[in-house]
């Protein structure tokens, strides 16, 4: 693509972070995943950070650390990536699919409420594109319930709602870390937690079933090789310190496009702001009504664009977990019509403006 979707931004120092680690003899289980660990967590400001191989891995062990299991039904949204849906079938529970709101395309927090039912053993919420979910009123059906909240903020590292950041208000944060995130580490992820049992269990779960005390061959639960390696972390933590800066760039971007795209009526844009907040724009996504065939307009250019999501309800996977109660009318028509545009660090005016000028010929197609 000559416009790529997304582009890491690796500096010289993040290739030096590396390098250096190549140059010890700790290649996994070292300082730096311990003081990577410790940057996210203060990011997140909870006291347990456990870093994993991927989002994925995380999502998966907070499910496993609660206890869930067959026959349990777990609360997430239809309109999200395919991890949250699989770390529920990992686990052969059965994912309970809530609807969206069409402005902030997060949870509706009272479909939720009308979801729960004797069976619910835990609510995922993501933070979609970024933007913080309405996370007060969840937490109160949360508690009003009894249930546990894993917040998905892979999307979200650095995202604040109500002055708070994402990922450190729910029972559990999960932060991601692939090439397409504002932060990377190659692959990764991160699960925060201020529960110190749950961030002791799952420290064990992700390194084979090893306690902290036990010894290499001592493994009392079933666990993974969900482990991050120091080359990874090492990159994390490097590119953590950068996370204002990162975030303030892509605000800036967002920006832009918004005020370009302000000529096109066919399209709408994402809401900027959000009320004692902050965005973490990870990707800049419109909706538009004939975006399939702009997708392949823009795509036929060299402009990187995408689909974003595809509903989870809708994949022939999830097909067996169909229930009738399940209302998501606006997850089918938003999917229909979201376009996510090129959008990393580095992105030029110049290249917004080329894009925004490709998409007001695509938008006025009819094929
Ligand atoms: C909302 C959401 N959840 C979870 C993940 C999973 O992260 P990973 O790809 O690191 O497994 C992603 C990643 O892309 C994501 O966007």
């Amino acid at each position: 693509m000559r416009i790529p979707l997304s582009s890491p931004d690796i500096t010289a120092d993040d290739i030096e972070a590396v390098v250096s680690v190549l140059r010890t003899p700790r290649l996994s289980i070292g300082p730096k995943m311990e003081e990577f660990e410790r940057s996210i967590a203060d990011l997140a400001g909870v006291p347990h950070g456990i870093a994993v191989s991927s989002g994925t891995a995380g999502l998966h062990l907070c499910l496993r650390a609660l206890g869930v299991g067959e026959g349990d039904e777990v609360i997430l949204p239809s309109f999200t990536f395919i991890a949250a849906g699989n770390a529920v079938l990992y686990e052969r529970a059965r994912p309970v699919f809530v609807d969206i709101e069409r402005c902030t395309l997060n949870i509706d927090p009272e479909q939720l409420e009308r979801s729960i039912t004797p069976k619910t053993r835990a609510i995922i919420v993501v933070h979609t594109f970024g933007h913080p979910a309405d996370l007060d009123p969840i937490m109160g059906i949360a508690r009003k319930h009894g249930l546990p909240v894993i917040e998905d903020a892979c999307e979200a590292i650095g995202a604040r709602y109500q002055g708070r950041p994402a990922g450190g208000i729910g029972d559990f944060g999960v932060f991601g870390f692939y090439p397409n995130k504002p932060i990377t580490t190659g692959e990764g992820g991160m699960v925060v937690t201020r529960n110190p049992q749950m961030a002791h269990t799952i420290r064990a779960l992700r390194n084979q079933g090893r306690r902290e005390s036990d010894g290499w061959l001592d493994h009392r639960l079933l666990g993974y090789n969900y482990r991050l390696s120091e080359l990874n972390c090492a990159l994390g933590l490097e590119q953590a310190k950068r996370i204002d800066e990162i975030l303030d760039r892509r605000e800036a971007l967002a920006i832009q496009y918004s005020e370009e795209l302000q000529a096109i009526p066919e399209v709408t844009t994402p809401p900027l702001k959000i009320k004692d907040g902050r965005i973490c724009w990870f990707v800049y996504v419109i909706r538009l009504n004939n975006r399939d065939t702009t997708l392949r307009k823009l795509t036929e250019q060299g402009i990187g664009c995408a689909r974003y999501f595809a509903p989870l309800h809708l994949q022939p996977l999830f097909a067996p977990y169909a229930n009738p109660r399940d209302d998501l009318k606006i997850t089918e028509q938003v999917a229909g019509q979201t376009l996510a545009l090129p959008f990393f660090n580095a992105l030029t005016r110049e290249q917004i403006h080329e894009v925004c000028g490709a998409l007001r010929a695509a938008v006025r197609l009819k094929t």
